[in-house]
């Protein structure tokens, strides 16, 4: 039996912090049950000290996610650990994720500490957060960057000071592949006590090279990678989980390891990620791209008809990717309806059939055939948990190559509906003025993208746009239809109301 290597999944943390992405606790809990389906090993839940949302989510995952060990995030002081544990402490397996910098260009220019400072504040923080918990991990930041017998020195005295795992960033993505897989082995080889503790590696792809970097350590000896779905985080992002599992599956001769992952729910978790986050995968990208096993050469196709394995080295349905065929029309029920949503993987509530049927039904009768896609699409869509301050009632749009575009809009808010109308740059400018009028809050649009989610001219558009709060922070909102601008409207709708829900509470009513 191989030996196995554990998957970390950072996204709700470093991912969480790639630029314009903000998650509120309840799309975060989301995003952790399905990393729990997924069988990840860690979920890091989030940097409890860095803000009460920050600290509100990493308690609610930690309250309810099982099965899995969830860590939070805290800086080499009393404070940052102290907060992480409160916030960890109702886990089932609450793991302390302490963290210091051992380059010495951190230590110069961020820290002003000299060596000897930071390994006794590593110690410290270690020994205080093994007065909480066992499982105790500690990252060594810029560790690629850093004098390799003075991190040897640190990760020697963390590990007797009680770390169960320790951690090698290589935090500004410099590393190159077998440069990483060398130090991880002289990490392996001065380091007294580390076969008695996991050795961890965290890549950043700045250099398009964290997950080659990350397989090159497992050759190594690292027995646990941290990365994210998609590869978000950070400036260009952490090493793509999807693609470290698949690799480490698909060439098993190669790496000789194990992964507890359930591959099949691989491409669910990309899709929710990619919603909640609104940051889109590229069409090309491995594992989970559109394209990722989409044949265009008329050569290849006729290959993979008659044996697939001629142009596919994995199997499609391995990472959950739905067979796009055409499974249910407007005469179909709600008993269909849901058992397709089980055969896709999707275990919704009640309350969430419910309004996941309303919208097929509505989408049945606008479009023939509802595909897979489609279908997941919806359940997306529906799933979201922000309840509405906001709905749209109706809309009525005004436009042309020689008209002033113009809108009028009815929003339904506590129980009534409130018309406005304006005048804008193009249909979806007026959509939104109009709609600021009756919000009466002020909000800059970042980002709109639009995508069908299915081919033919009846494809649904899925709409997510980005905007910013008068306190600079960022929400997404998405919506799906097969009006684009029934779609952009709804989108937006959808993050002012993520706006209010924030700032007020479910319950407040409209403002305007
Ligand atoms: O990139 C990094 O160094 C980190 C550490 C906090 C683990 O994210
Ligand atoms: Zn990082």
């Amino acid at each position: 039996m191989s030996e196995r290597v554990y998957i970390f999944d950072t996204t709700l943390r470093d991912g969480e912090q790639s630029p314009g992405v903000s998650l509120n606790v309840n799309e975060k809990l989301q995003i952790a049950r399905q990393l729990a389906r997924l069988r990840v090993d860690v979920i890091e839940a989030g940097f409890p000290y860095t803000s009460p949302g920050d600290f509100k989510a990493v308690q609610a995952v930690a309250r309810e996610v099982r099965g899995v060990t969830v860590a939070g995030l805290a800086r080499s002081n009393f404070a940052d650990i102290d907060a992480a544990w409160n916030a960890l402490k109702e886990a089932e397996q609450p793991r302390i994720h302490v963290f210091i910098a051992t380059s010495d260009i951190h230590l110069k220019y961020k820290l002003r500490k000299d060596r000897e400072q930071v390994l006794e504040a590593a110690v410290a923080a270690v020994k205080h957060a093994k007065k909480y918990t066992s499982d105790v991990e500690f990252s060594a930041e810029d560790a690629s960057r850093s004098d390799l017998d003075y991190l040897c020195r640190v990760l020697a005295a963390v590990i007797a000071a009680g770390a169960t795992v320790v951690n090698i960033p290589d935090t500004v993505g410099y590393a190159t592949p077998a440069e990483f897989g060398n130090f991880i082995r002289a990490i392996r080889e001065k380091t007294p006590g580390i076969e008695k503790v996991v050795l961890s590696v965290h890549c950043h792809d700045d250099l398009g090279l964290a997950v080659a970097n990350s397989l090159s350590a497992v050759l190594n000896g690292a027995t646990q990678v941290e990365g994210t779905i998609n590869g978000i985080g950070e400036r260009a992002g952490n090493a793509a989980l999807e693609e470290v599992i698949m690799a480490l599956h698909t060439r098993r001769d190669i790496y000789g390891k194990t992964v507890g992952v359930v591959t099949e729910e691989i491409y669910r978790t990309s899709r929710l990620v990619s919603t909640l986050t609104g940051m889109p995968v590229q069409y090309n990208k491995a594992v989970v791209g559109k394209n990722a096993f989409a044949h265009e050469s008329g050569i290849h196709q006729d290959g993979v008809l008659k044996e697939r394995t001629t142009y596919e080295i994995m199997n499609p349905t391995m990472v959950g990717i739905p067979v796009s065929s055409l499974v249910l029309g407007k005469h179909s029920g709600r008993h269909a309806f849901r058992q397709r949503l089980i055969e896709l993987g999707y275990d919704l509530s009640e309350e969430e059939l419910n309004k996941a049927f309303i919208r097929f039904k509505e989408l049945a009768d606008r479009k023939k055939t509802i595909t897979d896609e489609d279908l997941q699409a919806i359940v997306e869509g529906e799933i979201r948990q922000t309840p509405p301050t906001f709905e749209l009632e109706y809309m009525h749009i005004l436009s042309g190559t020689t008209v002033v575009p113009s809108a009028t809009v009815g929003l339904v808010t506590g129980g009534e509906v409130i018309e406005e109308a304006a005048c804008g740059d193009g249909p979806v400018d007026a959509i939104y003025r109009a709609v600021d009028k009756i919000t009466g809050i002020r909000v800059t649009l970042v980002s709109y993208a639009l995508d069908a989610v299915t081919g033919g001219k009846d494809a649904l558009g899925s709409v997510t746009v980005k905007v910013q709060d008068e306190r600079g922070k960022i929400f997404t909102g998405r919506d799906i239809s097969t009006d684009v601008l029934e779609a952009s409207a709804r989108a937006y709708i959808d993050a002012i109301n993520k706006i209010f829900h924030e700032m007020n509470g479910p319950s407040m009513q409209n403002r305007g």
